[in-house]
C-alpha cells in the first residue's frame, strides 16, 4: 500500500513573472510537480500511480522496467516498489560499476536489482520474445517500459489537469518530453479549448509524434498538439554554457530549481516562444515542472558541471 500521507498533492501553482512575460502579458505558472515526493516526484509519481491498481489487484510480486544509468523513472520506480513491496528488476543499459552511480545506488538495495545490458542488448528491450524470456524468470510479474511508456502511464494526468482547472483557467499547459507519455496523458484530459506543448529532449525527436498518437484513444487530440524538436541543446542530457547560465538565473531569481536534462531546455524553449509572440497577450501557460532534480547529482558524478554551479543553483 502506497502512503500517500507522504505525497504532497495538490502540488502547488508557482506564478513565473519576468520581465518577458510581463512585456507580452503572459500569465505564466508553474505546476511545481517537483515538489510532490522526495523520490517520487514531478510526472514519474503521475505516469507511475496509474500502474499500480494492476501491481495490487494482481498481487503482482515483481516489477520489470529499463532505463539509462541516470534514469528518473528507474529512482522513482525503486521508490515506488518499496512502498509497495513488491521487488523491482531494472534492467540498464551500460556497465555494472554504474550501480555505485548517484542514481542507482539511491534506488532502496531491499527492493531493486539490477541487471546491466550492453547497448546491444538494450535496444531489444521492446522486442516481444527478448520480453518474454524475461517474464517467464519472474512469475507474477509486469514489465513497465521504459519511462513508464503505456497507456496505464496516462491515467494519473487525469488528476493533474482537474488539480489546475481548480487552481486556474489554463490556455496551454507545456511540457518536456521523452518517451511520450507524459504529453500524451495531458492530451487524454485536456478540455478542447485546451492545447499542449511539448520539447523533445532527444535529437530528431519529429518521431515521438507518433509515439503520443500511439498512446491516445482519440487521434483527434494530435491537433491540440505541438511539438519543437530543436531544443534538446545537442542531444540528450547534453547541456551548454548557455542553458547552464539560463537555468542558474532562473533559480536565483524565482527560487525555481529545474533540472538539467528536461524541465531546462523546456523552460528555455518557452521563452524564446514568448518572445517570438507565440502566444496572444492574456494566455495562461502552465508551465510543468516534471522533476527530475536527482539528475543533478550525476552531472556532477561525470563532471559536466562542478560543484561549484550546484551551491550557486542551491544556496542563493
Ligand atoms: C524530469 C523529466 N521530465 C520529463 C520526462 C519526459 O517524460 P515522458 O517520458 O513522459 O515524455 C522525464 C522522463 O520520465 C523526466 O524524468
Amino acid at each position: 500500500m502506497i502512503q500517500t500521507p507522504s505525497f504532497s498533492l495538490p502540488s502547488p501553482l508557482q506564478k513565473l513573472s519576468t520581465q518577458l512575460t510581463q512585456q507580452h502579458g503572459i500569465n505564466l505558472y508553474v505546476k511545481r510537480d517537483d515538489l510532490i515526493h522526495r523520490d517520487i516526484s514531478g510526472n514519474k509519481w503521475r505516469k507511475i500511480s496509474g500502474y499500480i491498481p494492476y501491481i495490487e489487484q494482481h498481487q503482482i510480486k515483481h516489477v520489470i522496467s529499463f532505463g539509462g544509468a541516470f534514469s528518473n523513472h528507474i529512482h522513482a520506480l525503486a521508490h515506488v516498489c518499496q512502498q509497495l513491496d513488491v521487488q523491482l528488476h531494472a534492467y540498464i543499459r551500460g556497465e555494472a560499476s554504474s550501480k555505485n552511480n548517484a542514481t542507482l545506488s539511491h534506488c532502496p538495495k531491499s527492493h531493486t536489482h539490477f541487471e546491466f545490458l550492453d547497448r546491444q542488448t538494450y535496444k531489444r528491450r521492446h522486442d516481444a520474445d527478448f520480453l518474454a524470456q524475461i517474464k517467464a524468470q519472474f512469475p507474477n510479474s509486469l514489465i513497465i517500459p521504459e519511462g513508464g511508456f503505456g497507456q496505464c502511464g496516462l491515467v494519473g494526468f487525469k488528476q493533474l489537469i482537474e488539480e489546475v482547472n481548480k487552481q486556474i483557467k489554463c490556455d496551454y499547459f507545456f511540457t518536456p518530453l521523452g518517451s511520450g507519455t507524459t504529453a500524451a496523458g495531458l492530451l487524454e484530459n485536456i478540455s478542447p479549448q485546451q492545447k499542449v506543448i511539448a520539447t523533445a529532449a532527444v535529437k530528431n525527436g519529429i518521431y515521438l509524434i507518433d509515439e503520443v498518437k500511439a498512446l491516445l484513444t482519440d487521434k483527434k487530440k494530435m491537433n491540440a498538439f505541438e511539438l519543437l524538436t530543436d531544443y534538446h541543446f545537442g542531444g540528450f542530457a547534453k547541456v551548454s554554457p548557455e542553458l547552464l547560465n539560463f537555468t542558474l538565473q532562473i533559480g536565483q531569481q524565482n527560487q525555481l530549481i529545474l533540472d538539467p536534462i528536461y524541465t531546462s531546455k523546456a523552460l528555455f524553449a518557452l521563452f524564446e516562444l514568448i518572445a517570438a509572440n507565440h502566444f496572444a497577450a492574456g494566455s495562461n501557460i502552465v508551465f510543468l515542472h516534471t522533476g527530475g532534480l536527482q539528475g543533478w547529482q550525476g552531472m556532477l558524478e561525470r563532471k559536466i558541471i562542478n560543484q561549484t554551479y550546484l551551491d550557486n543553483l542551491y544556496n542563493h
